[in-house]
């Protein structure tokens, strides 16, 4: 293993000259740090290879292998330094700049081609005995808190994950069957997005992969939530509740969606604010659209802020700002909740989709808080009586496959998947077979449905305790009426002779649709 290496030249800056008399000071202050550095480890090597006086400047160069790193450093030396030099001398320690920051090491893979990174000035790589290595140069510039708040050893990381990416692509897939319904009988191979159009149940919008659903789909839908309440939440003892729709960034920071912006498996529909909500600062936008009956763009744009974050994407991580620094009380776990009081959004990217693919998605989402065995307990639970809907109920021909937990997708971090059995920390997918796309073994199937026990990760996130210490995990589920709606019309058409009785049971009266001449 090479080792790591760090070249730091840094400058203290104070409130006033550093006089002569201070040099024995903090000579006997560094060496004494050193020292003591030294002794707690047992291996590497620390040193402060030079330092000056200059006004009120104290340049410093620290040298350190495989040992603390130098601006780890910095931040103690700032204390204490600060507490000497203002006792003795009256001086305040004002702050710290790099001048130079180089750290050399080595990469668990070879890169493939160069890439930069916020507050790095310079990332070279070279090859040395077999050996992959970079050589980081931190940009100055860097701000103390960022530094303080762990920048430093996030662009070391962020380096060697960029390299690894470019040899395993944005994900690794994971995808193995772990569950089959076995074949149904197919009522049709149509594609039943077409299906639904040409009967005037969906019809597109003018906006991309956005479809209205008219009072005969609407009705489906219906159907489909009073199944969910009967088989899943009522038996389970889940309590309905409304999760906000509009997400700001603290929200996708904490849950870590932010870092996989775009990265392929989080595409939000950003949120802007009017830079000022008022009738001056619209009046030429309005005056424009009056005269023109078009909108002018680049006006607006003026005219509105950065995103403050987004339309709900993943629906739950909003949740957990209820929650967000509380403790919570024994009695109260677990907590078992639904919500599908409005759409979420995801900005699907390339060609418009049918009915399977809509940037506008109506989704029903189950979400569970408790001890990790309460967790676990429930999550299982969940998969099994949403194997009963999509089995008995509407006798689909499905599959269950274990699956990148939607996590890991969503935020871009490559986490290897716990190895235990089953579904224990992980994603199950319930994944339908749709005829018109070919035969089973070589055509996509739909993702309907799915369900995942998370872990500590959203608790930790958003800093929430229980009573007494119990760990805290939690778990979660996704369906979307348009999917869901997509598996079943793809296999059983769209003539209620072909539909299950546990289904139509559900439906009283199916609104015919109006029709256009
Ligand atoms: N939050 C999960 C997802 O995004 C389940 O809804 O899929
Ligand atoms: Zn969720």
């Amino acid at each position: 293993m090479t080792k790591m290496k760090y070249h730091l030249e840094a400058i203290f800056n104070f409130s006033g000259s550093l006089p002569e008399e201070s040099q024995e000071d903090i000579q006997q202050f560094f060496e004494e740090f050193t020292e003591k550095i030294q002794e707690s480890r047992k291996e590497g090597k620390f040193s402060i290879t030079s330092w000056e006086r200059k006004d009120s400047n104290l340049l410093l160069v620290i040298s350190s292998i495989e040992s603390l790193l130098p601006h780890i450093a910095i931040l103690r030396i700032r204390k204490q330094l600060s507490a000497i030099i203002g006792k003795k001398f009256r001086i305040g320690l004002r702050g710290f700049k790099f001048s130079k920051y180089t750290i050399e090491t080595e990469l668990d893979d070879k890169p493939l081609k160069e890439f930069t990174l916020p507050f790095t000035k310079k990332i070279k790589f070279s090859e040395k005995d077999d050996k992959n290595l970079v050589s980081i140069e931190i940009d100055p510039a860097i701000p103390e808190d960022f530094v303080e708040k762990g920048a430093i050893e996030r662009i070391i990381r962020r380096v060697n994950e960029k390299v690894s990416k470019q040899h395993y692509g944005a994900k690794k897939e994971h995808h193995e069957i772990v569950w089959y319904s076995g074949e149904k009988k197919q009522f049709t191979d149509k594609n039943p997005t077409q299906l639904m159009q040409k009967a005037n149940w969906i019809q597109r919008t003018n906006y991309r992969n956005q479809f209205i659903l008219t009072p005969t789909i609407t009705t489906l839908v219906e159907a489909l939530k009073q199944i969910m309440v009967d088989s899943v939440y009522k038996p389970l003892g889940f309590d309905q509740m409304m999760i906000p729709k509009l997400v700001d960034w603290s929200v996708w920071l904490r849950s870590e969606h932010a870092e996989g912006i775009y990265q392929g498996g989080f595409e939000p529909y950003f949120v802007v604010q009017p830079k000022e909500p008022t009738p001056e600062y619209f009046e030429e936008v309005a005056d424009y659209i009056t005269i023109t009956k078009t909108i002018p763009d680049d006006m607006l744009y003026d005219k509105i802020t950065a995103p403050i974050g987004g339309l709900s994407y993943a629906q739950c991580p909003p949740f957990w700002v209820w929650l967000q620094g509380k403790t919570l009380a024994k009695e109260s776990l677990p907590i078992k909740i639904y919500d599908w009081s409005g759409p979420t959004y995801r900005y699907e990217a390339g060609s418009a989709y049918g009915f399977e693919r809509v940037d506008e998605l109506h989704r029903i989402e189950t979400l569970f808080i408790g001890s990790p065995e309460q967790t676990k307990e429930i999550g299982l639970q969940v998969r099994d009586k949403l194997r009963l809907i999509f089995e008995d109920v509407l006798d689909l021909e499905f599959r269950e496959a274990k699956v990148m937990p939607w996590w890991l997708q969503q935020s871009a971090h490559e986490e290897e998947m716990d190895e235990a059995d089953d579904l224990v920390v992980g994603t199950i997918d319930f994944e339908a077979y749709m005829p018109y796309r070919g035969n089973r073994d070589d055509s996509e199937w739909l993702e309907m449905q799915n369900i995942s026990i998370i872990g500590h990760k959203y608790p930790k996130g958003f800093s929430v305790k229980a009573e007494g210490n119990i760990e805290l995990w939690s778990g979660c589920g996704g369906g979307s009426f348009e999917r869901f709606l997509t598996a079943f019309i793809s296999q059983k058409g769209l003539e209620k002779e072909n539909w299950p009785d546990t289904f139509l049971k559900y439906i009283d009266k199916l609104p015919k649709p109006v029709k256009f001449h």
